[in-house]
C-alpha cells in the first residue's frame, strides 16, 4: 500500500497523484495502480511522471471506472500498488533528442527530461492544453503545443538524432515512418491492456520483428528496429 501526499488537478479530466514510494523508478517504467472496489480486481498501468526524494507521481486522465476512482483519492489515503514494472527508456547523453507525445503519452516523458541534458523539447499535441503548460512551468523542458491537428507534421525531424515517442498507435505509426525515412534513432513507449503488469498473464502480447514480445516485461518501450509497427 502507498500513502496518498497529495492529488493536483490540471483540468476538469487530467490529474496528477503523488504517493509515497521508497524505490526509486527508471524513466519509462509504469506502476499498477489497483481501484479499492473490489469489482475491479485489475491493476491500472500508469507511466511514471515524476520521482523526487521519495515521492511519486503519475500523470492519469479519467477514462473508465478505475480511473474515475483514482481522481477521488484524497492526502492520507491508502493505495494499492505495485511497480516500478518494465523496460524503460536508454539515454544516449551524445545524441540531440526530442520527445513526441500524444494526448497523456506526455507523462513519461517528464521525469526521462530529468536524465537528458538541456533543456527536452517535447512536441505535444493535444485537443485543448488546458493547464499543462502551467503545471510543468517548473520543469526543465520545452513544451512545443499544438492543439488540434497532427502534431508529427510540425516535428523537425532532421533537427535531432534521437526521438522517443508515446501516444495513439496512429501517430506513434507516422513517428516510426518519419523516424526511418529520416534514419533517426527512435524509441517508441506502447500502450496494450494488461492484466498483472509483470509477466505472468499473456494479456499484453504484441508482435515484434522477432516474434511475439510482452509489453509487460520486454517494454512498454521499444526501439524501432524491433517493431514492425507501433
Ligand atoms: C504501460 C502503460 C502505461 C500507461 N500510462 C498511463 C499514464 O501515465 N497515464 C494515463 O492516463 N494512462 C496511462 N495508461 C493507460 C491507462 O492504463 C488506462 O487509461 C487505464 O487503465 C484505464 O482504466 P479505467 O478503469 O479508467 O478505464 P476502463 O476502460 O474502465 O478500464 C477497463 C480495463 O481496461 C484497461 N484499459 C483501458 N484503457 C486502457 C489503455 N489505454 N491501456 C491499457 N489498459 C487499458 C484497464 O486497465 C482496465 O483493466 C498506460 C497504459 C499502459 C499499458
Ligand atoms: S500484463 Fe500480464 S503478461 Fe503482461
Amino acid at each position: 500500500m502507498a500513502k496518498v501526499i497529495k492529488q493536483d488537478k490540471i483540468n476538469e479530466r487530467t490529474y496528477v497523484l503523488w504517493l509515497e514510494e521508497k524505490k526509486k523508478p527508471e524513466p519509462g517504467q509504469f506502476y499498477m495502480v489497483y481501484p479499492q472496489d473490489g469489482a475491479k480486481i485489475l491493476g491500472r498501468p500508469i507511466s511514471v511522471f515524476d520521482y523526487v526524494d521519495g515521492k511519486l507521481g503519475l500523470l492519469y486522465e479519467v477514462v473508465g471506472e478505475g480511473t474515475r476512482e483514482f481522481s477521488r483519492l484524497e492526502a492520507g489515503d491508502q493505495v494499492r500498488v505495485l511497480g516500478p514494472y518494465g523496460r524503460g527508456f536508454h539515454m544516449d547523453s551524445d545524441k540531440k533528442a526530442a520527445c513526441i507525445a500524444g494526448g497523456v503519452g506526455l507523462a513519461p516523458f517528464i521525469y526521462l527530461s530529468r536524465f537528458l541534458a538541456g533543456k527536452t523539447p517535447i512536441y505535444f499535441g493535444t485537443k485543448d492544453d488546458t493547464g499543462f503548460a502551467d503545471y510543468l512551468k517548473d520543469y526543465s523542458i520545452e513544451l512545443i503545443s499544438q492543439v488540434g491537428g497532427y502534431i508529427t507534421d510540425i516535428v523537425p525531424y532532421e533537427d535531432y538524432d534521437k526521438f522517443y515517442t508515446c501516444g495513439p498507435r496512429v501517430m506513434m505509426n507516422v513517428v516510426l515512418k518519419q523516424c526511418r525515412d529520416y534514419e533517426k534513432d527512435l524509441e517508441l513507449s506502447l500502450e496494450e491492456r494488461m492484466g498483472c503488469g509483470f509477466g505472468a498473464c499473456l494479456a499484453c502480447i504484441c508482435q515484434g520483428k522477432e516474434g511475439r514480445k510482452k509489453v509487460c516485461l520486454d517494454g512498454p518501450v521499444f526501439t524501432k528496429e524491433e517493431l514492425e509497427h507501433a
